[in-house]
């Protein structure tokens, strides 16, 4: 429920992606939020009021002149009580007026009249031709300089036949924008490395040994980086999970391919989180074939050697960011997890409990640094992996 509490204005223009602006109203309201829809004169040649009125459970405004409002003055109003403003659909002909503060009915006019602290966000949706005809490109180069949110768009199929850019987003993702337009923007221009996930060490083809962590914790971290404005890279062993939208997500199974894929994305990093379960030892010798079972054979015995240390790799390396460790115990966490801080020359580890973190979806938290121990009580994983950006981004 992340816009719990939270009320949105969502504005239709004319666009054969009006389709999707239902869908869209019905996952913000998914999320939690309060929504109120505003529709220009050609939306509703694609789409009914009728159809958003059912959705939201609220009324729908289509005309300035609109008797429902006490002072008759829906465009100051409207704005008033939102949090965000989303366009989507939003046509060629609404970016160019936006871009020129033309206010010729209730949906520009009440942009135009939106508070300085609503944030405007538009989700361009049109024919790749008018996309990318130059004064559409200078409208929207116009609403970037005036800190308007330019939500995709996204290339392909078009409903016209042509193939190129100028799709509108899809609804979930244009959900996680809605989101992080709220987020204060703390780790804006920060590049954040952030590993999750087991790793995966084989045996044979076929077999392997790896672990329980199921990545959900370093994900949320990930999603709550982008959130807040970093650019994030997530370098990924195998999980279930599908990629936070807006972080760029590299996959690998071994903790070699681990290290291998961290060191190459190292350069310019900020900030480095090592949330991945790295499996301590791999299978010396991996069978080429999977080895079989052979009625009156012995079992096989499998010897170990150590994996590389990618925390404490990445911690001495001169070029090194500010380096965040996570550590698993079973029993005796403090005394571990300050160890494994001082072992690995990190600045800040994080503490939680193995059997209580793999697979849940909440977490409890122990902070380790120079100060000592502080925790961040049971919560869910995503609202933990907020408050640790937070503690970051005091930190950094
Ligand atoms: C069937 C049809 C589909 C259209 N689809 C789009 C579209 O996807 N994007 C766009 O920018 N304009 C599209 N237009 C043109 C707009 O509807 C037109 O520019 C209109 O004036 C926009 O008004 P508005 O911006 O006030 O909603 C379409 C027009 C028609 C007839």
């Amino acid at each position: 429920m992340e816009l719990s509490g939270k009320t949105v204005l969502l504005g239709l223009t004319g666009g054969i992606a009006c389709y999707k602006a239902a869908e869209f109203a019905r996952a913000m309201i998914r999320e939690g939020a309060t929504v109120h829809v505003a529709m220009t004169e050609s939306a509703q040649q694609f789409i009914t009021p009728l159809t958003l009125q059912a959705l939201t459970g609220n009324a729908v405004f289509t005309s300035s002149w609109d008797s429902r409002m006490a002072n008759n003055m829906p465009h100051i109003d409207l704005p008033r009580k939102v949090d965000v403003i989303a366009v989507a659909p939003c046509t060629a002909n609404f970016i160019a007026k936006l871009a020129h503060g033309i206010c010729d009915d209730l949906l520009s006019t009440l942009c135009q009249a939106r508070p300085a602290q609503v944030p405007l966000l538009v989700a361009p949706a049109m024919n790749v031709e008018m996309w990318e005809k130059p004064a559409t490109q200078r409208n929207i180069q116009q609403l970037i300089e005036d800190g308007v949110g330019i939500m995709g768009p996204a290339s392909g199929f078009q409903a016209c036949g042509d193939v190129g850019k100028g799709r509108m987003l899809e609804p979930v993702e244009l959900v996680e924008e809605v989101i992080a337009a709220l987020q204060p923007k703390t780790m804006a221009g920060k590049r954040f490395l952030i590993t999750a996930g087991p790793t995966f060490e084989p045996i044979d083809p076929v077999r392997g040994i790896t672990n329980r962590s199921s990545g959900k914790m370093g994900y949320a971290i990930a999603r709550a980086a982008w959130r807040a404005g970093a650019e994030v890279t997530l370098v990924s062993g195998p999980t279930a999970l599908a990629a936070p939208y807006g972080v760029k997500r590299i996959d690998v199974m071994s903790a070699r391919e681990m290290l291998d894929a961290v060191i190459a994305s190292l350069p310019g990093q900020d900030v480095f989180i090592s949330v991945a379960a790295v499996a301590d030892w791999r299978v010396k010798q991996v069978s080429d074939q999977k080895i079989k079972k052979v009625a009156g054979q012995s079992t096989p015995t499998l010897e170990f050697v150590e994996n590389p240390d990618i925390l404490a790799t990445v911690a001495k390396r001169p070029d090194a960011p500010y380096c965040v460790g996570f550590a698993a115990e079973s029993e005796n966490l403090k005394a571990y997890a300050e160890a494994k801080r001082k072992k690995k020359g990190v600045p800040l580890l994080v503490g939680n409990i193995g059997h209580e973190t793999f697979g849940k979806d909440d977490n409890t938290l122990i902070l380790f640094d120079a100060n000592g121990a502080f925790e961040l009580p049971h919560d869910t994983k995503q609202n933990l992996a907020y408050k640790l950006i937070d503690q970051l981004a005091a930190r950094l």
